[in-house]
């Protein structure tokens, strides 16, 4: 089926009242697992490319982007591409040439005005190509490259009257909350703020994106999507199901050389994630 737009099925969620599943992918393997695991789940799916994903393809879009459109357009569940993290300009103009209809513009290690007037200036950009855009407001720790964030520390939360001002003021279309998630846990051990979720769902009129999805518990990510998360962001998980994986198998079998006897169980280790979760968002058709 052709790639349809990320903003759409988004939009559908929110009208459904449930979330959509974005997955970040930084091989093959991980686009053909989350096509793979959308189509068991019978759902909808977004397929994240993040920056730093670039920046490990050599600082090359287009091979990884290309490979994620024609797994798109093959796959019988609808698929879009999302462009993450972005904070390179240079990056953020080669979205509509590379097949993304929506990017996720990345400014919040910035101070507040710094992050609302070059969040204003992308997403005038972004909405001059027809990109949806999504922005972030307090910042999710645990990106690489930033130092640690205290999880108490005050930019660590989203504040609802900034979070109105912020999308009211820069014309995002989405906006990622910082509500006690962080990116990269290796542990579901993270306590969403579900009365801070709640305050925010209703000051703010965009949907919301909850990064660092993957340190959340089941029951925590049911609560977020009860509570107005209509776009969940989840890559380390695909990461400790392919690693773990291949790990297992290699350790089995030290003579192994043949990279596709270790590849295709890592693959499908992402496609069990990648199902399960959906089933999570109660997404699954
Ligand atoms: O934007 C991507 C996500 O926030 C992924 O976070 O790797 O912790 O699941 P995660
Ligand atoms: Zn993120």
């Amino acid at each position: 089926m052709p790639l349809v737009a990320a903003g759409g099925l988004v939009a559908g969620a929110a009208a459904a009242r449930t979330a959509v599943a974005a997955f970040n992918v930084i091989t093959l393997e991980h686009v053909e697992a989350v096509v793979a695991g959308a189509e068991s789940a019978g759902a909808p799916v977004i397929l994240q490319v993040s920056e730093n994903a670039v920046r490990f393809r050599c600082g090359r879009l287009l091979p990884l982007a290309r490979a994620a459109s024609a797994a798109a357009e093959q796959a019988s569940v609808p698929v879009a591409l999302h462009l993450d993290h972005v904070q390179s300009d240079e990056l953020l103009r080669q979205a509509p040439g590379a097949g993304f209809s929506s990017v996720m513009y990345d400014a919040a290690h910035l101070p507040y005005a710094e992050n609302l007037a070059a969040t204003r200036a992308a997403a005038d950009w972004a909405h001059a190509q027809g990109l949806w855009i999504e922005a972030e407001l307090g910042e999710v720790g645990g990106k690489a490259g930033r130092p640690p964030l205290d999880a108490h520390a005050a930019g660590a939360r989203t504040d609802p009257g900034r979070a109105r001002a912020f999308v009211a003021d820069s014309g995002v279309d989405a906006l990622a909350v910082a509500v006690g998630s962080s990116h990269a846990m290796t542990t579901r051990t993270a306590t969403l703020d579900h009365d801070l979720l709640k305050r925010l769902a209703a000051a703010v009129d965009v949907p919301l994106v909850l990064h660092g999805s993957s340190g959340v518990p089941d029951a925590g990510l049911r609560s977020a999507v009860a509570g107005g998360i209509t776009k969940v962001n989840v890559g380390t998980a695909l990461n400790i199901a392919m690693t773990g994986a291949i790990r297992e198998h290699l350790t089995a079998r030290p003579e192994a050389v043949d990279s596709r006897s270790y590849l295709s169980v890592g693959r499908a280790a992402m496609v069990e994630t990648v199902a399960r979760l959906i089933e999570v968002l109660g997404t699954a058709g």
